[in-house]
């Protein structure tokens, strides 16, 4: 009999954009009510490149959140060219910083103070090796003339080796990998390095974008790959290895950005993001795997305890939103209108 009900113990997001002001508020309550902790990313305007404006950014987070809501926020660090040893470690002592960002300058939506030359950051990837604090790496290069599919896998050759033989005792995390190559990478590398893994690249492979017209909802980056990526994903993120873990990349834009000549990249699907994974690995026939993923890889990579406490779901029916409130507009959930089958019943 296939299982109905599933309570693991209560999972974090490993990757989550929340954005700031109004957009903050009108999203934060949803991570919260699903996950435990999150890798909060940098990448405002301005991005967070100091501790303090890490802090400062924590400390709003924390007052966006519905009262009661029981949600720490692991801040990050955004890398540029600039960033000092000391800073590094400043952050490393500071408690509350748990990752530095590597954006390569203009690979994705608010890049534009990105590394320009990982070399640049010698310095301060020196100094993240000895105090052990991860870098967070978007792995796309962004030359133009790479084509846009291929982006991630020149990463690995052209910045990923190089930068892990300069670098050996660095730990590394390759987010929201998206193909083959980064799934075989990660899993044959040498010890320090981990990968996450989103819903929406485990859900689907690139013909969502052009299935019927094309759906900006389901643009992000890095950009939704050919079916044979979608299946060895889904291959690592069953598989128990401990280097795969949950990382939404949960992206926030207004729909009027999103329905747009030039759509921004993000798919938003922190309201619904766990059952969205139990969706996926159940078509695997592998909810079993789902604890480790979601709830158990990540706090063992970070250094962190697992999390106290149980969510349950349940094999039920239920329609995502059309549509969700955002400030001055609406926002639209990945897969809206669409029935899933994994709803998050209970918190504990
Ligand atoms: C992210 C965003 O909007 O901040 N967009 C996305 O498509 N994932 C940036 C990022 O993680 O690349
Ligand atoms: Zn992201």
């Amino acid at each position: 009999m296939a299982t109905d009900e599933l309570t693991i113990t209560r999972p974090d997001d490993w990757h989550l954009h929340l954005r700031d002001g109004d957009a903050l508020a009108a999203v934060a309550g949803a991570s919260a009510a699903q996950f435990a902790r999150a890798i909060v990313m940098p990448n405002l305007k301005p991005p967070v490149t100091t501790v303090d404006q890490a802090r400062a950014y924590r400390d709003r987070v924390l007052a966006a959140l519905p009262p009661g809501a029981d949600f720490d926020p692991l801040m990050t660090l955004y890398l540029t060219d600039n960033t000092s040893a000391a800073q590094i470690r400043e952050a490393a002592r500071s408690g509350f910083v748990h990752g530095v960002k590597l954006y390569p300058a203009g690979a994705t939506t608010n890049s534009d103070a990105g590394v320009t030359d990982i070399r640049l950051a010698s310095a301060a990837l020196e100094a993240m090796q000895a105090e052990g604090l991860a870098l967070l790496v978007h792995g796309e290069v962004t030359d133009r003339d790479v084509d846009v599919f291929d982006r991630e896998k020149v990463f690995i050759d052209r910045v990923m080796i190089p930068l892990r033989r300069d670098f050996p005792a660095l730990r590394i995390v390759f987010e929201h990998i998206t193909t083959m190559q980064a799934a075989q990478y990660v899993r044959d590398a040498d010890d320090g390095i981990g990968a996450t893994i989103t819903a929406h690249h485990l859900l689907y492979n690139r013909n969502a974008i052009f299935a019927g017209g094309l759906r900006p909802h389901w643009y992000c980056l890095p950009v939704l790959k050919r079916e044979e990526h979608r299946r060895a994903l889904l291959e690592a993120a069953t598989s128990g290895n401990p280097r795969y873990f949950l990382g939404t990349d949960s992206a926030p834009h207004a729909q009027r950005l999103k329905e747009h000549a030039a759509a921004c990249a993000g798919c938003y699907t922190a309201p619904h993001a766990l059952e969205l994974y139990a969706s996926a690995f159940d078509a695997a026939g592998a909810l079993d795997a789902l604890e480790g993923f979601a709830s158990h890889h990540g706090p063992a990579f970070y250094r962190l305890p697992v999390n106290a406490g149980t969510v349950t779901l349940r094999r039920e029916p239920w329609q995502i939103p059309e549509s969700l409130p955002f400030p001055g507009d609406a926002i639209v959930p990945l897969a809206a209108g669409e029935t899933l089958q994994w709803r998050l019943v209970a918190r504990r």
